[in-house]
């Protein structure tokens, strides 16, 4: 058993000291701001072992990693029909990226991608007032990181929106194709604000569980899923999470996990432990520097790498 307490301060340490800590997004402005010097690392494991490091507590911008909830809330909704308005390949591409849409008849090519997590948005949209579907969204959060406690940054969903611009355009296209059907407005308005969802990294971890443990969240006893659609959707992760650097963090960490531009990563072990990672600096694919290294070195410590 690794003594997962010292693996975490060890690295939270050593991070923490780092030079080399990536550039923080700066296309929506109010994540700019946000400090460079940041680091949290969570692992929760089925026991209800909780190893903690660094900003484990403080709310970030979960952007991205937003996607992994809606794609699950989208499957329970639709099913296997969700996969007629995204594909499952990894696109090998930027994550806002609007080059394939064209080619593929504005079917995006994964849910992870800004164009595919756009249209997983509208089809939790469908039928609902857009305020509707945010609230599901987030009670889903709430319900799976246990905290009620959990909310919606304005000032980030707003920043985003103003700036938004090639987003608008991925939508607008896949509204010209028929794959997204309400008003574009709506389906951005909902994606924009579940991106700006400010979770903590102990939170974050927490509302993972479910997919390291075969659909179900050991500590609670709920069921969330079943044990088929969460090894599917860690094999999403695994192959599209970190959109053009997918292929180097699965070399690199060999986890199923998913990133988002405010420098979050949650990153899944199943059987082993859900963990997220935070530091704000980017790479150059738009995924947290620090949080793939940290990440390395926790796996290179426990073994847990599911090659
Ligand atoms: O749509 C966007 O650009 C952001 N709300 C989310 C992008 C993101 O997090 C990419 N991840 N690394």
């Amino acid at each position: 058993m690794p003594d997962l307490d010292l693996i975490v301060k060890e690295i939270a340490d050593e991070m923490r000291a780092r030079p080399d800590r990536g550039e923080v997004a700066s296309y929506i402005p109010e994540l700019a701001g946000v400090d460079p010097r940041a680091f949290g690392l969570v692992v929760i494991d089925g026991a209800g072992r909780v190893a903690a490091g660094g900003d484990a507590d403080t709310p970030f911008s979960i952007q991205s990693i937003s996607k992994v909830f809606t794609l699950t809330l989208a499957l329970g909704m639709v099913g296997d029909r969700l996969w007629r308005k995204v594909g499952r390949e990894p696109s090998g591409s930027p994550f806002n990226s609007i080059v394939q849409l064209e080619r593929e008849q504005g079917i995006p090519r994964n849910p992870f991608i800004n164009a595919g997590a756009i249209a997983v948005t509208d089809v939790i949209l469908s039928g609902h007032q857009p305020r509707e579907a945010l609230g599901e969204i987030l009670r889903f959060l709430q319900f799976l990181a246990q905290d009620s406690g959990i909310t919606i940054d304005e000032t980030v969903a707003a920043s985003e929106k103003r700036t938004g611009f090639r987003n608008a355009a991925l939508a607008n296209y896949m509204r010209s194709f028929g794959v997204i059907e309400n008003p574009v407005d709506y389906t951005l308005g909902v994606y924009f604000h579940h991106c700006a969802i400010a979770m903590t990294c102990r939170q974050l971890a927490t509302a993972g569980l479910f997919l390291a443990y075969s659909g179900r969240n050991p500590l609670s006893g709920h069921s969330v899923i079943s044990a088929e659609r969460a090894r599917r959707i860690n094999a999403i992760m695994l192959t599209c999470g970190h959109y053009d650097g997918s292929g180097d963090f699965a070399y690199r960490v060999g986890l199923p996990g998913k990133s988002g531009v405010g420098g979050g990563i949650l990153a899944v072990a199943p059987g082993k432990a859900s963990i997220c990672v935070w530091s704000p600096g980017l790479d150059a694919a738009g995924n947290s520097h620090l949080g793939r290294i940290a990440l390395e070195m926790l796996v290179k410590r426990t073994g847990w790498s599911i090659f």
